[in-house]
């Protein structure tokens, strides 16, 4: 039972890896003394529920580094039951680089748009009270970012923090899109119903990619409301950066570069 982590995750990994079509199990108890450091290579990767553990552990640092794609399991049930798919608790100073992570949860949204009975994932009313704080992004597609489904609902986001976040060369730094369509199939056009207020940005700074630093594109039906930003300076080359607003509601205190457009 008490393993070296980097032993025990090895094992786990392997048992991935060599196990394309199965899905890996994993309950990772960290009882290191060093950083845990992982590796998942080139490939897709089936990964079922996984939980990362810092609870026993003298060092709570956790780096993991993706070429490939880790995927969800083909069965939305499955993670719709457990409620959540990879887990870190109690670690502290999670590094995650490159990658994709493919949760395959198309089928679970579309059985909460059924209005069938779906698993206790897909009923849960909203996302609450979330905080990320400490994080650098380099040369990511996005920084902090909300995407809500394009279709209809009746969930909610609020009391998101986003704090002490570094930027360099991210192209969406700062980014809420309420209509994000995936393979723009079955949502093209519309809204969604979900419904974001209370965010705070609050100390972000950095380099956008993009001149638009700054995008919250809401729908006209369900703005975004109370929206804050706090201190936040972002740049773009040489030239200055902008932000953009769609039905976008709230305010904007100290230094805010580019302007706010709330
Ligand atoms: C979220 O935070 C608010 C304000 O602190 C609190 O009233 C509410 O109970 C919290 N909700 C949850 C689900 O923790
Ligand atoms: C904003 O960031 C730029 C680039 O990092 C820096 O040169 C500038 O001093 C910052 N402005 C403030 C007021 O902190």
């Amino acid at each position: 039972m008490v393993q070296p982590l980097t032993s025990f995750v090895r094992t786990v990994l392997l048992f991935i890896i060599l196990h394309r079509s199965t899905l890996a199990m994993a309950n990772v108890n960290i009882q290191c003394a060093k950083p845990a450091s992982i590796y998942v290579p080139r490939g897709r990767y089936l990964l079922g529920k996984t939980k990362f553990d810092g609870q026993n552990c003298k060092n709570k640092a956790i780096t993991i580094r993706i070429d490939g794609t880790l995927v969800g399991p083909t069965d939305y049930r499955v993670l719709g039951n457990a409620g959540n798919w990879i887990i870190f608790r109690r670690v502290s100073g999670l590094s995650i680089y490159g990658g994709t992570l493919d949760g395959r949860g198309k089928g679970l949204w579309d059985c909460k748009a059924s209005g069938k009975s779906c698993p206790i994932g897909a009923t849960e009313a909203g996302v609450q009270n979330v905080t990320v704080k400490t994080v650098t992004f380099t040369g990511t597609q996005n920084g902090v970012r909300i995407k809500t489904w394009a279709k209809p609902s009746n969930g909610f986001v609020r009391g998101v923090l986003f704090q002490h976040a570094t930027m360099i060369n991210v192209q969406n730094p700062i980014i809420i899109e309420q209509n994000y369509c995936p393979d723009n199939t079955n949502c093209p056009n519309q809204v969604s119903g979900v419904k974001i207020s209370d965010v705070m940005y609050q100390d972000i700074h950095g380099s956008s990619a993009t001149q638009v630093a700054v995008k919250f594109y809401c729908s006209k039906k369900y703005p975004c409301n109370k929206i804050t930003l706090k201190d936040v300076n972002l740049t773009y080359k040489n030239q200055p950066a902008l932000s953009t607003c769609a039905n976008a509601r709230g305010s904007a205190s100290g230094l805010v570069k580019p302007s706010s457009c709330l």
